[in-house]
């Protein structure tokens, strides 16, 4: 991957206030992923930090975590699993409930998916309060994975995501 000349990804994601409530900015990679040079450019730089974690395999996260997991995958010749939402996975899974600042949630991945201390590096669009990545993070190492980093494309400074999470974390692009 050769990055081309200084392109600013940040013009490519949509900034949308008062969604899903009001009062949140959220910050839209629709327009980044529809765009095919930029998401190029993207998917290039967000690979280039992932080798660094030398995965075996890599998971994303239910569902914005698949998009940027995915194409990695393929660039770095390595393998991929999903994280997903109860109920969606056939055959054996393992779950991991966690909470949410209101409420709780549940992930699941499959019981065969990763083999015992296989590097994982764990993949999302975006890093908020951290609830979601830690989570997932614990549920691969039920599953016998090695978390040895995680990354994603969007970092929102001001929630202070990354104390949650007990593995290197890079991101692409940062928001106070
Ligand atoms: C968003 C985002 C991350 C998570 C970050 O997912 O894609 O997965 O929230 O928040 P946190 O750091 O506070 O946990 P969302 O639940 O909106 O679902 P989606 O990916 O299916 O759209
Ligand atoms: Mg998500």
């Amino acid at each position: 991957f050769k990055d081309p000349a200084p392109l600013d990804l940040k013009q490519y994601i949509r900034e949308v206030p008062d969604f899903p409530k009001p009062g949140i900015l959220f910050y839209d990679i629709s327009t980044l992923i529809r765009n095919p040079e930029a998401w190029q450019v993207a998917t290039g730089r967000l690979a280039q930090a992932v080798a660094r974690f030398q995965p075996d395999l890599l998971a994303g996260i239910e569902s914005r975590g698949f998009l940027t997991a995915a194409p990695l995958a393929t660039r770095l010749g390595c393998g991929f699993t999903m994280l997903r939402k109860p109920g969606k996975l056939p055959g054996k899974t393992i779950a991991h409930k966690y909470s949410l600042e209101y409420g709780e949630d549940e992930l699941h991945i499959q019981a065969d998916a990763v083999r015992p201390g296989q590097r994982v590096v764990v993949l999302d669009d975006l890093l908020a309060t951290g609830g979601t990545l830690a989570a997932s993070i614990d549920l691969l190492r039920k599953a016998g994975a090695e978390v040895v980093g995680a990354s994603v494309m969007i970092e929102l400074l001001a929630l202070g995501g990354r104390k949650k999470v007990d593995v290197p974390v890079t991101s692409l692009l940062t928001y106070e």
